[in-house]
């Protein structure tokens, strides 16, 4: 055997006994981590696609192209793969705070435990619907409320390259970090960051506001895998039905949209929760083909109707 599992299985190591592939290095990582019951679904679904991301980024080999599987792992190439595989068996992180970067809407972003690692349905959004709910509108202005890291405001930016984009965030290492994604994609002219509690700094008004905000409900928090409590708390906690921010942006997106303007916000699994709360509105919930859910589209009429 190539692998070795020491600790009761929880120490992985590729062995340097005898010659190793990549493709078998990238297939023994993949079934230590289902021995360990790792958490997938911060950038990846199955344990071969975690291992690929985490080896190749060992190997300094990119994860766009396909790699040759046959390719001979030296001593030093598996210490590598050794150290990364570890680390994320024994210390639970995602992956993309390991690697440092994560992919969101077809882009690389950079990834730290800053902000949450970039992972909504609003991607398929922003990359299939998202000229058609704009409509004709030139120069549309779009707000990113709770952006993180920036990767929705910047996918806003490359999928409109006339649109003007504000991303805000109440978190300021996680503008620190969005800041550098927007340098990386240097995109400095079209996406403006702002410190800011939901629109307490924001006075313009926006032809669409959209947001993947807090809206984790508080027994939610303590049955989540150990790789969530890697990431911001403020990133996911939204009080005691997970609504906390969405109620207050339903209350206050009006004063903060065109007439005509459209409203698009991840609630996930607390959309029962919202349906309830708020059942005079005409929640569009969005389907997605690439997985997810629990992404309303309301217009700012719809957000005025009377109770
Ligand atoms: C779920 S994360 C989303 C990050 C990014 N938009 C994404 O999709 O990866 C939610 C973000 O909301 C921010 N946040 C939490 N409370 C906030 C508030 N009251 N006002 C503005 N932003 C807030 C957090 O700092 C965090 O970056």
């Amino acid at each position: 055997m190539a692998i070795e599992a020491k600790n009761q299985g929880v120490r992985l190591v590729l062995s340097t006994d005898k010659k190793l592939h990549l493709g078998d290095a990238i297939r023994l990582a993949a079934q230590a981590f289902e021995a360990a019951q790792l958490y997938y679904g911060h950038g990846t679904d199955n344990a071969i696609d975690e291992a690929s991301w985490l080896l190749l980024h060992a190997l300094k080999l990119s994860p766009v192209t396909e790699p040759d599987y046959e390719m001979l792992l030296s001593d030093e190439q598996i210490a590598n793969c050794n150290d990364i595989l570890t680390k994320r068996i024994e210390e639970r992180q995602p992956a993309a705070y390991l690697t440092g970067e994560a992919w969101f809407a077809g882009l690389r972003f950079k990834s730290d435990d800053r902000a949450l690692v970039p992972r909504s349905p609003l991607a398929e959004f922003i990359m299939d619907d998202f000229f058609d709910m704009l409509g004709n509108n030139d120069a549309p202005r779009i707000l990113d409320l709770c952006t993180g890291g920036g990767c929705i405001a910047i996918a806003c930016a490359y999928a409109r390259e006339d649109a003007a984009v504000t991303g805000s965030d109440i978190s300021e290492k996680a503008l620190a970090l969005a800041a550098e994604n927007v340098h990386l994609h240097n995109v400095q002219l079209q996406v403006q960051l702002v410190h800011s509690g939901l629109f307490d700094q924001l006075s313009d008004k926006f032809d669409l506001i959209i947001s993947n905000p807090p809206y984790v409900d508080q027994s939610d928090i303590h049955a989540m895998a150990e790789e969530f409590h890697h990431e911001p708390q403020l990133g996911l906690l939204a009080g005691e039905d997970g609504l906390d921010l969405v109620r207050d942006m339903l209350a206050q997106a009006p004063d903060y949209l065109t007439d005509n303007g459209l409203l698009v916000v991840e609630v996930g699994n607390s959309a029962a929760a919202l349906e309830a709360a708020f059942p005079h509105l005409p929640f569009l919930w969005l389907e997605f083909s690439h997985g997810g859910s629990g992404v309303f589209v309301l217009t700012r009429q719809e957000l005025l109707t009377p109770r």
